[in-house]
């Protein structure tokens, strides 16, 4: 057999083929090395784009990205392993309440996460508004943290799939994100390097997420509980809600305060129900199918769990979180229900307020962000405060004004009843 080389590659899919497994270990091996150039990787990320790869090929693609780099290991640990990925959306803090709160029930939780690009928030971010919170941790204090809380939250090193670390930045630049294949693969060949034993998914879909529709979130959904299973991870999706931000804020610190909410035992209702949701499944994939994490929230562990994480990160659980400069009230426009409050253009708001970074290596504002006084299904009154923008520099008031204009903010003045509020879970995909 002779050694496949890029051209032939990039023409096979081109045409339509199917590639072979040699093909596939050669071609992500080699651009790693740097043997294949990123003009030829980015012809063949585009050929995939438009003409798939079908579940053998992305199962091995897939297994190339995770052979391109370390596997972590956790089979040292008396606990089981579960973890969570969210596709990512508007007001998305559920990692924060949840780790704590699935390790509160009796599973490790190792979880990997990332900073914000572009309008919507990363975990990491998030947690460095808390004064002292430490995000880099080597594999060993990462280790430590788990065996002594349970659950950690940290960035994942260089040398977990570094061929999508390559491949992701050139997509990024080529117009070849939105590829399901290559999406699900990127995800889930950093999951299944992590080691985790238990995997659960949080597929969204609406204004506020990457995939628009629903019939591509479940698509999503399917293909990349298919590789998860495939790879011996129990893997489950629940498909779930981002036409309207999650909770009642976006932005940095205001999202740790809403989440500190929900693990004393309050906090918004979509947030309560999707954290629960989740660690139940996340639970049940750990073999725990018995533990109550409804409990573990009214009881205190789960926030017991949140304090020691955070403090053996070196953040104060108890210092104050950091207050915006300057505040800017936006009011209901007019009286009746609150119709659209629309996850993309929220977004887009909290990102101009300083919440969030155009290029990776700008810095964001832990106090910047939109704070909701209403949800879709709401009662809203003329002229009371509907948003609070927040911001230290306040010349941002009107680019995040600007995107909350026109169809973002709707209310139904019709004086008829209001819908029942749809739940934030669509659907469970296994
Ligand atoms: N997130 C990832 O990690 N990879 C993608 O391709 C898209 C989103």
């Amino acid at each position: 057999m002779h050694t496949p080389d890029a051209i032939s590659v990039i023409r096979a899919k081109r045409d339509g083929a199917a590639l072979t497994p040699e093909q596939i270990d050669w071609v992500v091996d080699a651009y790693v090395r740097g043997e294949v150039a990123d003009e030829q990787m980015s012809a063949l990320a585009m050929a995939i784009l438009l003409n798939g790869m079908d579940r053998a090929e992305i199962a091995r693609w897939t297994a190339a990205m995770i052979a391109s780099g370390d596997r972590m290991d956790f089979s040292s640990l008396p606990l089981p392993t579960a973890d969570k990925h969210s596709t990512g959306g508007i007001g998305d803090k559920i990692t924060l309440p949840l780790a704590p709160l699935v390790a509160a029930c009796g599973a490790a939780v190792p979880q990997l996460s990332g900073r914000g690009l572009g309008h919507t928030g990363g975990t990491l971010d998030k947690l460095e508004a808390i004064p002292g919170w430490r995000a880099r941790l080597s594999g060993e204090e990462m280790l430590r943290v788990l065996r002594e809380t349970g659950a950690v939250i940290c960035a994942a090193g260089e040398g977990l799939a570094p061929a999508d670390r390559k491949l992701y930045a050139l997509r990024d630049v080529t117009g070849t994100v939105e590829s399901i294949p290559l999406i699900a693969s990127s995800i889930m060949s950093k999951k299944i390097a992590e080691g985790t034993g238990a995997l659960v998914l949080d597929v969204k879909t609406g204004s506020g997420a990457f995939m628009k529709t629903e019939a591509d979130a479940r698509e999503l959904a399917s293909t990349m509980v298919e590789i998860g299973t495939d790879n011996g991870v129990r893997t489950v999706a629940l498909l779930t809600d981002m036409s309207t931000p999650l909770g009642l804020t976006a932005g940095n610190g205001l999202e740790v305060r809403e989440s500190v909410e929900v693990l004393a035992g309050g906090g918004p209702a979509d947030v309560v129900e999707l954290t629960l949701a989740l660690a139940r499944e996340m639970l049940d994939a750990a073999g725990l199918p018995d533990a109550d994490p409804a409990r573990a929230l009214a009881d205190g562990s789960a926030m017991d769990r949140w304090r020691r994480m955070i403090a053996a990160q070196g953040g104060d659980p108890d210092a104050p979180l950091p207050v915006a400069r300057e505040t800017h009230t936006v009011p209901a426009p007019a009286t009746g229900v609150l119709s659209v409050l629309d996850a993309y253009a929220v977004g887009i708001a909290a990102w101009r307020l300083g919440a969030g970074r155009a290029r990776k290596e700008d810095p964001v504002q832990a106090a910047a962000g939109v704070e909701m006084h209403a949800k879709p299904g709401d009662r809203v009154v003329a002229g009371e405060p509907l948003l609070t923008l927040h911001t230290d520099t306040p010349e941002r008031f009107p680019g995040a004004l600007a995107a909350l204009e026109g169809d973002a903010v709707v209310v139904d003045t019709s004086g008829a009843e209001p819908a029942a509020r749809r739940g934030v879970i669509i659907d469970r995909v296994a």
